[in-house]
């Protein structure tokens, strides 16, 4: 008779979840995040991988995991995942999308509104002594109604951004969809990001993009970082070329540009998209289910197509 399938879990999660995936298998859950290393080490064995979007899925790790069968990530992006090499090797990869959909299209919300109604940077002068009581005049922003929302992907979290636009009297229009991303960049008042992260869609916004946009623009980013070259956009703010951005997402997380650190009319958030107890849960949910159904024989909920 075969053993218990064996997986290696690389983030700890809840105890819930948790419960019925050790139901189903062997669990090994390292103390601490993994390093690149420690995870090809403990990969080894392993029949499958619940891992996050941090951690690198790549050729030579796959190479040490000659029994796995399936990796899923709790995360929608799978750009950390050599797909095709996984592919090669009879791995099947899963991902959790629409689960966090809505929590994503919120954050979207929440930075658009916060850039235009300069709501962090009001939050900021109050905590440093700055507000000196009410005036006519004091930290004008911009009135969202009227204006036109441009989107960078037409995936399920750009559509459901689009979706909220009436709410704010806003105008939704896609880029290729509706119009050229050139067009879309010249003619909206918001440029949101919400295109996964590929490598024709790496630096995507650049000095020429940003050029294109209006003086009075705002640009937000909740996808992937390397989508928006950060040198670019903290020379296009620093220009004056855009008025704002709010970004969710980083080129290298942690690290923010220096230059965007200093900036009032920059809005950032920690990586907060999905980050919701709700979708979370169903986020991590999902990915077992998703290892469960393989290890006994089933096809994966949520494949990467
Ligand atoms: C995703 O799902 O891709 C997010 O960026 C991580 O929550």
């Amino acid at each position: 008779m075969p053993g218990r399938p064996r997986v290696l879990l690389t983030r700890r999660i809840p105890s819930s979840v948790f419960a019925k995936l050790s139901a189903a298998a062997d669990v090994e859950l390292p103390d601490a995040a993994p390093t690149p290393e420690e995870l090809r080490a403990r990969v080894a064995g392993k029949d499958g991988m619940v891992c996050v979007f941090t951690d690198r899925i790549d050729a030579a790790l796959l190479d040490a995991a000659t029994d796995l069968k399936i990796v899923a990530t709790i995360a929608v992006g799978h750009d950390n995942i050599d797909v095709a090499a996984a592919r090669a090797r009879g791995v099947i990869v899963t991902n959790t999308p629409d689960v966090l959909t809505e929590a994503t299209a919120e954050l979207t919300w929440a930075l658009i509104l916060s850039a235009a109604r300069r709501t962090a940077e009001g939050d900021r002068v109050i905590r440093r002594g700055g507000w000196k009581g009410w005036t006519l005049d004091f930290m004008i922003g911009t009135e969202l109604r009227g204006k036109q929302l441009g989107i960078v992907g037409r995936g399920r979290i750009g559509k459901a951004v689009a979706a909220k636009a009436p709410a704010f009297g806003m105008t939704a229009v896609f880029a290729k969809a509706d119009m050229s991303i050139d067009e879309l960049l010249i003619s909206s008042d918001v440029v949101s990001i919400n295109t996964s992260l590929r490598p024709e869609t790496r630096h995507l916004i650049d000095r020429r993009a940003l050029a294109r946009m209006k003086r009075t623009a705002i640009l937000v980013n909740t996808a992937r970082g390397p989508v928006v070259d950060e040198e670019a956009l903290a020379w296009a703010l620093n220009e004056r070329l855009i008025a704002a951005a709010a970004l969710d997402v980083y080129e290298r997380e942690p690290i923010v540009h220096e230059a965007l650190l200093t900036m009032d009319n920059v809005v950032l958030s920690p990586h907060l998209g999905s980050a919701t107890r709700e979708t979370r849960t169903a986020m991590i949910d999902l990915a077992v289910s998703n290892v469960i159904e393989v290890l006994e024989g089933r096809p994966p909920l949520t494949p990467v197509p």
